[in-house]
């Protein structure tokens, strides 16, 4: 039985295989409409979520399967003090599948050891994002062609923001990919990403404030909110949220072919008239993320894919 805790838990071969399929589900979305019938999904989510908690939900109805779930903490009975094993183990007397998000990094983790069923990361924490990962490689592959040889722009908080660090932790594995890193000092990545996948494999990278001057450079560039649920104190919160502010200004100084990426949900970050911009990408992203989980819970469920 195989989770999906962190992108590493699959190789580039097995990613990329599951780009394939995902982009054949989009293409050819009814061939895939009863592949999972009679199974069932289970979304626990200690956290709030719009987008990954629905999607996962869309893609287990669209393969024919049916969800359960809870969407906080609260209305389960976490708020009894009940541990993530034993509420997993309970789960998997009751669905095939599980897609856990939860405010603790490792919580996923924890789960997954305690499980009989697949356990699929939707966010632990302030550590990884795995499939937000893949909705945004099937993202920058779909759009661009390839998955190597690009200049990638993170921009925002890098310290706390899980997207980042899981995008990081895939995009390292592919040919001649170099980072601009662009953050205020406080929400630089973390001091792990940056020795222990960044330096340790020998990526090109570099850290930088000014957004304006790494704009011409960029092949994408990945936005992302300042998290204010893991600030300790409000006032940092506020002295930070609107460091950077992309609006039709700035992506002037883009190149022509560069994507603007983010994981959403925005809040200052992107100013509504980049909306119409060809180059923005961010809603183009959510459909990704469909397909994208309706490959993995096939693969993680080693449902046959239809002829
Ligand atoms: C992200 C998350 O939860 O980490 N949202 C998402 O799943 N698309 C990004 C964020 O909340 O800023």
């Amino acid at each position: 039985m195989r989770h999906m805790l962190n992108p590493l838990d699959f190789s580039v071969e097995e990613i990329d295989q599951l780009l394939t399929l995902a982009s054949d589900i989009e293409h050819n979305l009814p061939k895939y409409a009863h592949v999972c019938d009679g199974r069932k999904l289970a979304t626990l989510f200690y956290e709030p979520s719009t987008r990954t908690r629905l999607s996962f939900e869309s893609a287990m109805l669209s393969l024919g399967g049916s969800v359960l779930g809870f969407s906080s903490a609260d209305s389960s009975s976490a708020a009894k003090g009940e541990s993530v094993s034993d509420t997993i183990r309970t789960i998997s007397c009751y669905a095939d599948i599980a897609a856990m998000r939860h405010p603790k990094e490792g919580a996923a983790l924890v789960a997954s050891l305690a499980s009989r069923i697949p356990v699929i990361n939707a966010g632990d924490g302030g550590h990884q994002h795995p499939t937000q990962t893949l909705t945004d490689l099937m993202t920058i592959r779909s759009l661009t062609g390839r998955l190597g040889h690009m200049t990638i722009g993170l921009c925002g908080d890098l310290k706390f923001g899980r997207t980042v660090h899981s995008l990081i932790n895939a995009m390292v594995r592919y040919p001649h990919i170099r980072f601009v890193l662009i953050a205020p000092d406080e929400l630089r990545v973390p001091e792990y990403i940056r020795e222990d996948v960044l330096k340790a494999n020998h990526i090109d990278f570099k850290e930088v404030n000014n957004l304006d001057e790494a704009m011409p450079e960029l092949d994408i560039l990945y936005m992302t909110r300042v998290q204010r649920e893991r600030f300790f104190n409000e006032e940092d919160y506020i002295r930070l949220k609107d460091c950077y502010i992309l609006d039709r200004k700035k992506m002037k100084l883009a190149r022509e072919d560069m994507y603007v990426l983010h994981p959403l949900p925005r809040v200052n970050e992107i100013s509504t008239e980049v909306d119409s911009d060809p180059r923005a990408a961010y809603f183009k992203q959510v459909q990704y993320g469909v397909y994208v989980r309706m490959a993995l819970i096939m693969t993680l469920l080693e449902v046959e894919k239809p002829c």
